[in-house]
């Protein structure tokens, strides 16, 4: 089964033409960035939480076991914070071949601290993509990350990382925290 959206995305022409266009990252995007960029800040985007709801199969996990990984789900008042970086257009094949698994370049006004909002883009995997997985207890994906790993490495690592990017930050993420905590009751118990 595949979600490959490299097709779709390279249609996505909404920043043509621009010089440099900002990035928003809130998941493994804060805390791996393997592209050049020319700048980063801290920023948040409105309306949207993050969710271990997309299925990872080729990365944290494989086509018959995928992982989970983030994705933003929309929630009218919520602030999901994580990385904002400017990067220019050429940036976009990399991105999206990283990307491919059901996420979509969206077009997204993006804060930073100093108060100052722009245009950006973010990557999105939509419900309707074939690898999301959708809604689970906490409990439950800690379980299911704890037993899923794939070629970029076990599906822990990309949890545990973006916990500690995030506390780096100085954000809270109540979903991010609480699963991170199950995870750590599980290998306590294991161990
Ligand atoms: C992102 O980090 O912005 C997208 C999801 C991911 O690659 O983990």
């Amino acid at each position: 089964m595949t979600a490959n959206t490299i097709a779709a995305n390279e249609k996505m022409n909404k920043f043509d033409g621009c010089h440099s266009v900002w990035l928003f990252g809130y998941g493994s995007l804060i805390y791996k960035a393997d592209f050049p960029y020319l700048e980063r800040r801290p920023a948040s985007i409105t309306d949207w939480t993050r969710r271990f709801w997309q299925g990872s199969h080729d990365h944290r996990g494989t086509p018959e076991a995928p992982g989970r990984v983030v994705t933003l789900i929309r929630e009218a008042g919520a602030i999901c914070h994580g990385m904002a970086y400017l990067i220019t257009p050429d940036v976009f094949g990399h991105l999206d071949h990283r990307e491919k698994n059901g996420y979509l370049r969206l077009a997204i006004p993006i804060h930073f601290d100093d108060g100052r909002s722009e245009e950006g883009l973010v990557y999105i995997a939509t419900e309707d993509n074939t690898a999301f997985l959708g809604a689970a207890s906490e409990q439950d994906i800690a379980r299911h990350i704890a037993r899923s790993s794939g070629p970029s490495g076990p599906n822990s690592d990309y949890l545990n990382h973006l916990a500690a990017a995030l506390r780096e930050l100085g954000q809270h993420d109540q979903h991010v925290f609480a699963i991170e905590r199950h995870l750590a009751e599980l290998n306590a118990k294991t161990s």
